[in-house]
Order: structure tokens, then C-alpha cells, then sequence
């Protein structure tokens, strides 16, 4: 039975009824459980939004501590998922090695218990422990080093950026970094959260909701957009060549990276606040040309595109926060995802509390009673 008309990428059809955050894009508003993003930017850490975000309260004192302390004695993967690490190609891109990894997950804890409120917690913090280590571990691995074990005495953040460039980060890139993840936490019915609710909803394991939403969040017009950001601001090189680059692009109708997003028709509320990130970090560890390029590109986009409602979205200046923190390009997606676990992980209780499996209709446009033609005669 069709219900509806056809529209292509869903646009505007509710997938789902959701607690987990709201969007204005007319507005440029963006709510966590109804706190605004900005506040949360400013006041909270990452683990204490994943909270937020995963049961729908801020902790006490109490249970942030107890929470905090769970993630930490996780951190570490199996010795058989680090060697199955191992054997990925250093060639590979982290984002596969990331999907394999979180999958592989699946083989040590699928129990499938989802009516155990202990099964889910666990998995939680499994996933949202363990996501970085594999992240960092890949990263030294395909350079031939030994991954760094997690550092017990370091947040979340901090000892993401320890395992990767093993050594301990300042701690203003730290927070930055922790802002950072805050604000990819989650995201309304994106492309990769709609994937996590569909595959949520087969009530098949939280590792494979993971890992099919990692999936989902590879693509270039989704989490990849950041790394292809990079790419452009490279091949522009200076702040003259900006403007015959987005003219020459515009005519031969291709998207400019980072720019535009479905909902939002203004400036991305995240992207303001990544700007003012990036900002610090400069003038903290020196000047980097490619904010001044990506300066000019944001004027000249939005007087060539602005009548559109394109504006910078939040894969603008994320791109340029993470390379001024030493992170090779190709992990900038691997880093979305580990902040987008938490929204994945709110969406996938939320899903799990009011379960229907999702089986949407299709609008058929083929042929009907075609005779079968013997091979011979086609
Ligand atoms: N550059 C140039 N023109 C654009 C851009 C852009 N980045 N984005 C949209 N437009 C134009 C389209 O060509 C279209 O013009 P038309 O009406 O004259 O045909 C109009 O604006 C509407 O665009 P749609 O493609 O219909 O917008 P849609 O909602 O389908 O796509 C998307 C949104 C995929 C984000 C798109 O803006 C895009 O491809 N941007 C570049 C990739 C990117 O930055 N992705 C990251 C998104 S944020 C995230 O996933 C975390």
C-alpha cells in the first residue's frame, strides 16, 4: 500500500519518532535532549554527552564517575582483534579496518540479550571504550609500529590523541579534541543513524548496528566530506586561487566539499563553533594558510550559492581543527565515527524500546509479463 509519494532520499519523511536531538535548519539550532549544543560545547565532556545522549539525562556526579571508570578499564581490544588488525593491508582505508574491527566485536559479545538492561550497558561501553583503541591501534599498525596500550591516567580524549601520536597532547588540544566529539555525537536521522535504526530493528547484535552505520558514514557525500575538504584546500593553495576555483567548479556543477546539508539552510551551528576551535588552536601553535583560503572560500560561496541556503556545514572547519592536531586526513572519518557511536548507541535503545522492523514499500517502474527468451535467441 503506498502511502505517500515517492521522494527520492526520503526527504522529509519521518523515519522514526526520536528524543535523542533536535534540528532547526532554518534556525541554525541544534538541541541534545533538548540541551542546546553550544552550552554543551562549552560545559560538558564527551563521555558525559554520550550519557546524555544514550539515557536521555545528565548524570549526577556519581554516575558520570562510575560511568567514566567503565570506559576506562575497557579500553584495551582482544590480543585476536589486534592480530586480526594486523593482517588488514596498510593500503586499506582506516574506515574499512574500523567496520571489520567493530563487526569482528560481534564474534566475542553477541549475545543478543536486548531485554537485559546489563547486556546493554555493557555493549555501550564496549563499543564506545574499545572504538578509539582500534582506531589508533590500525593507525600505528599499518605504519609497522606496535599499537600504544591506553593510558589509564588519562580522559577520553586525551588518550585518544596519546595512542595515536604516542606521546601526551597538550591538554587545550585535548579539550579541543573532546569539543570536537561532542559536537559529531549525533545528528537527527542522518544517513548512517537511519542504517543503525534499519539494521537495529532485525534485533541482530549492537556490533553490527555499529558496524553497519560506520559503514554508511564512509561515503563522501557523509562523514567523508571532511577529508575531501583537506583535498580541495590543498589544491587551491593560495586565497588568489579561490575564487576561478569555485567559479570553474560551479560550472561544471560539482559540489564544493563541506558546504550545504539537507536540513540546514543557514550556517551549521557546529561549524561556528569548529571555526572559533580552530581559531584558538592557531593562535596557539602558529597560523595556518588554509583557514585563510577556507576564510575566502566561505565569502564566495555565499554570495554565489548563499540564495540556495548553502553554507559551510560541519565538516568545514573539522577538517582543518584535526590537521592542525597532527591527524592524518584519512583518519578524520574514523574520528566521526568515534563520536557518532553515541548518537548510534542512543538511537539504537531507542529503537530497541519500540521495535517494528523497518519495511518500507518501493514504487515499481519496470516492465510486467515479459516473455522469457531462450538463451540463443537474445
Ligand atoms: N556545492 C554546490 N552546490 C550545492 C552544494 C555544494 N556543496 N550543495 C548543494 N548544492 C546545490 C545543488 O546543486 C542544488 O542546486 P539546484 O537546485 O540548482 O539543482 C541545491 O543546492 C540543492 O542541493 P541538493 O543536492 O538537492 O541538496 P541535498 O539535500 O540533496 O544534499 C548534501 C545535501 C549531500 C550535503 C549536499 O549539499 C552536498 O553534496 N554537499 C557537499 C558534500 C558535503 O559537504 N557533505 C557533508 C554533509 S554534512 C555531514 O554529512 C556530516
Amino acid at each position: 500500500m503506498i502511502v505517500c509519494e515517492y521522494r527520492p532520499g526520503l526527504e522529509g519523511i519521518p523515519a522514526a519518532q526520536s528524543s535523542i536531538s533536535f534540528v532547526d535548519g532554518q534556525k541554525g539550532l541544534l538541541e541534545y535532549r533538548g540541551i542546546r549544543i553550544e552550552e554543551l560545547a562549552e560545559k560538558s565532556t564527551f563521555l558525559e554527552t554520550a550519557y546524555l545522549l544514550i539515557w536521555g539525562e545528565l548524570p549526577t556526579a556519581e554516575e558520570l564517575a562510575a560511568f567514566e571508570d567503565e570506559v576506562r578499564h575497557h579500553r584495551r581490544i582482544k590480543y585476536r582483534i589486534r592480530d586480526m588488525m594486523k593482517s588488514f593491508p596498510e593500503s586499506g582505508h582506516p574506515m574499512d579496518a574500523l567496520q571489520a574491527s567493530a563487526a569482528a566485536l560481534g564474534l566475542f559479545y553477541a549475545r543478543r540479550d536486548l531485554d537485559n538492561p546489563v547486556y546493554i550497558r555493557d555493549a555501550v561501553v564496549r563499543l564506545l571504550a574499545t572504538i578509539p583503541t582500534m582506531v589508533a591501534a590500525f593507525q600505528l599498525m599499518r605504519k609497522g609500529n606496535d599499537p600504544v596500550r591506553p593510558n589509564d591516567d588519562l580522559d577520553y580524549a586525551a588518550n585518544f590523541l596519546y595512542m595515536l601520536n604516542e606521546k601526551e597532547p597538550d591538554p587545550l588540544a585535548a579539550r579541543i579534541f573532546d569539543v570536537c566529539l561532542i559536537l559529531h555525537a549525533e545528528h537527527t536521522m542522518n544517513a548512517s543513524t537511519f542504517s543503525a535504526r534499519v539494521t537495529a530493528s532485525t534485533l541482530t547484535d549492537p556490533y553490527a548496528v555499529v558496524a553497519s552505520a560506520v559503514g554508511t558514514l564512509g561515503g563522501p557525500l557523509h562523514g567523508g566530506a571532511n577529508e575531501e575538504v583537506i583535498q580541495m584546500l590543498e589544491e587551491i593553495g593560495s586565497v588568489e586561487n579561490v575564487r576561478p576555483y569555485i567559479e570553474d567548479k560551479l560550472q561544471q556543477k560539482a559540489k564544493i566539499m563541506g558546504f550545504g546539508h539537507r536540513v540546514y539552510k543557514v550556517k551549521d551551528p557546529r561549524a561556528m563553533i569548529l571555526q572559533n576551535l580552530a581559531e584558538k588552536l592557531f593562535a596557539k601553535f602558529g597560523n595556518d594558510k588554509f583557514y585563510d583560503i577556507a576564510q575566502e572560500m566561505e565569502r564566495v560561496v555565499e554570495e554565489k550559492l548563499g540564495h540556495k541556503g548553502i553554507y559551510p556545514n560541519v565538516d568545514f572547519y573539522s577538517g582543518l581543527v584535526y590537521r592542525k592536531l597532527g591527524i592524518p586526513t584519512d583518519l578524520f572519518t574514523p574520528i566521526f565515527a568515534i563520536a557518532r557511536v553515541a548518537g548510534w548507541l542512543a538511537h539504537w535503545k531507542e529503537q530497541l524500546a519500540e521495535n517494528r522492523i523497518f519495511r518500507p514499500t518501493q514504487v515499481y517502474n519496470g516492465r510486467h509479463d515479459i516473455p522469457y527468451t531462450a538463451i540463443d535467441q537474445r
